[in-house]
């Protein structure tokens, strides 16, 4: 049999973190590749890297931070996971959700997850931000489930629904918010593929027929996760490329990491936005 993640590692990995901490989390943020720039807001921070934390694995890819930023923002205890874990790294699904599993054995019962995303639907542009309102479970489909292997009772049941991946109040929230503040703000169904390499023009006409706004190589089985272990979920997508469809453009992580630049502030506004409001 594989090797799975067992309870025992994961509150190892929990005990590491609680012991430099004296706050209790309330909301887990993981940032999305070009959007690592949040964490420096947080305030009286505790930052651990994640080479620190037992069993933990590291994030290899540039534009990926790869530490845990623990404190407070808009007044708001959260964790923040600066950099996250792929599966393309060539991690367990086990290990790259270790994150979200350790965050359920501190407590924290709301989870706000980002991603940098490819826009699959034609009216989205660079820049633009979406909310995830359900999402396409393409790795799990083709047998890469992170809830695969023994269940973990203590934490969540064996077949978890999946009706309300995302929270509807949460998303009503963040279109309040956007709102507010002036914010396009798209809504859509986010594909994830394992990855490394970008889709293919064929890849990304069959995404667009089966419904995906956006497609991403992440979010899908860290949100399964937090869904088995009853957490609450936002999901934001920061568009950072156009799906090329027709093969006439080409896709670079260089391009995925400068839109960061113009979705940060955005997505930070709407982070805020909702920290204020829980
Ligand atoms: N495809 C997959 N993942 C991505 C993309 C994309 O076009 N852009 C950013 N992450």
């Amino acid at each position: 049999m594989q090797n799975f993640i067992t309870l025992e590692q994961i509150d190892s990995a929990a005990q590491a973190i609680k012991k430099q901490i004296s706050i209790r989390p309330l909301v887990g943020i993981i940032l999305g590749s070009g959007l690592n720039d949040l964490a420096d807001s947080v305030q009286n921070a505790v930052r651990i890297p994640y080479s620190d934390i037992p069993n933990f694995p590291v994030s290899t890819v540039h534009g990926h931070a790869g530490r845990f930023v623990i404190g407070e923002l808009e007044g708001k205890p959260v964790l923040v996971m600066q950099g996250r874990i792929h599966y393309y790294e060539g991690y367990t699904m086990g290990q790259i959700t270790l994150p979200v599993r350790v965050m359920q054995r501190l407590g924290v019962p709301s989870l706000i997850v980002t991603n940098a995303a490819g826009g699959v639907h034609p009216d989205f542009e660079p820049g633009d931000v979406m909310l995830i309102t359900d999402q396409l479970n393409l790795m799990g489909m083709s047998g890469l489930n992170p809830l695969m292997g023994p269940n973990l009772d203590e934490i969540g049941t064996r077949f978890p629904d999946m009706s309300r991946p995302y929270d509807y109040e949460y998303c009503d929230l963040a279109r309040k918010i956007a709102k507010d503040n002036g914010v396009t703000l798209r809504e859509g169904i986010y594909a994830g593929l394992s990855g490394p390499s970008f889709e293919s023009p064929a890849d990304l006409r069959f995404l667009r027929l089966v419904g995906a706004d956006a497609v991403g190589m992440s979010t899908v089985p860290e949100v399964i996760i937090a869904r088995h272990g009853n957490m609450r979920v936002l999901g934001l997508s920061g568009i950072s490329n156009k799906a090329n469809l027709d093969g006439s453009t080409v896709t670079t992580h260089e391009e995925v990491i400068e839109a960061g630049k113009v979705i940060t502030p955005k997505v930070e506004k709407l982070v805020r936005g909702v920290l204020r409001s829980l």
